[in-house]
């Protein structure tokens, strides 16, 4: 795939997607959101992909929001229109069915924030900055900030990071379960594979059903969530998968799994 903003490629089933406009801070302008559309369309289609690693290009930023220069010049309907085109982006990300690492490699703001947010685990590096500096601007998160952000942190820690738009720093975002994990900035890539391969050596089927038990469950009353859980764990007990891996136990010995 030719991309002027993105690079994509993938080694034995991992899918490294990187935001490659490093002079703006990788600020995902409309043409970077649309390379976004076709990636994720190829990593949905893709089943040698088996799961994906989202970083950015350069020493400084992971992603440093919208680009600014185009939010500058929106319409009302044209504000609308962006935001409900990047909450259908990144809900992709979040629906892929298979696991989704954001590598926080610096500044992760606006729309950089809300994408690390669409993401399944988020591993940030020592020097990472996340923040939602919208309101400084004078909009807001549009690109589903403001329900993922309070979703994950709870709504006071959210509303403090959405009211002052000030950002936090990797340990702070640690400490309130922002980020998963914090490495040196030149280990990062290398523990998000190392904890991606170690979630790929299970059986695909079950990465799947657990990620929409999760997501689909969290925005479900419990009762009608345990339902779909218990639905999704009988299915699993129909899988090929769920046989070997059943039987490489009692014989001592790893699973192959085939996914199916
Ligand atoms: N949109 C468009 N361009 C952006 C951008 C954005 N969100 N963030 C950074 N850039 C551009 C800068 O304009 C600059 O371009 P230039 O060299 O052509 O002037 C380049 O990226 C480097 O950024 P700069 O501000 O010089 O780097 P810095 O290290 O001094 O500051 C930040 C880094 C992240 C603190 C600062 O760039 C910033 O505040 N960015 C905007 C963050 C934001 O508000 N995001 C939410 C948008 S809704």
């Amino acid at each position: 795939m030719d991309f002027q903003n993105l690079k994509l490629e993938t080694r034995e089933g991992v899918a490294f997607l990187t935001i490659n406009r490093p002079d703006k801070l990788n600020a995902l302008n409309v043409q970077t959101l649309g390379e976004l559309e076709q990636a994720v369309e190829a990593l949905e289609r893709d089943a040698a992909v088996r799961g994906v690693i989202v970083t950015g290009a350069g020493e400084k930023a992971f992603v440093a929001g919208a680009d600014i220069a185009e939010l500058a010049v929106l319409s009302p309907m044209g504000g609308q229109a962006i935001a409900r085109r990047g909450q259908t982006l990144f809900e992709r990300f979040e629906r892929l069915g298979k696991p989704v690492i954001a590598a926080v490699n610096g500044f992760a703001l606006g729309g950089g924030c809300e994408l690390a947010l669409a993401c399944h685990l988020r591993l940030a590096s020592e020097n990472a900055k996340l923040g939602t500096p919208e309101v400084k601007l004078g909009v807001m998160c549009g690109y589903a900030g403001t329900q993922r952000l309070a979703r994950l942190v709870g709504k006071g820690r959210a509303l403090e990071m959405l009211l002052s738009g000030d950002p936090v720093d990797a340990q702070e975002a640690l400490r309130i379960g922002l980020v998963n994990r914090v490495f040196p900035k030149e280990r990062l890539l290398a523990e998000a594979e190392a904890l991606l391969r170690r979630m790929l050596a299970n059986a695909p089927l079950a990465l799947q059903a657990t990620l929409q038990a999760v997501n689909s469950g969290l925005e479900m009353p419990f009762d009608e969530a345990q339902r779909l859980e218990a639905s999704l764990f009988g299915l699993l007990c129909s899988t090929a998968d769920m046989r070997e891996g059943t039987q490489a136990f009692v014989e001592k010995r790893a699973a192959r799994f085939q996914g199916q």
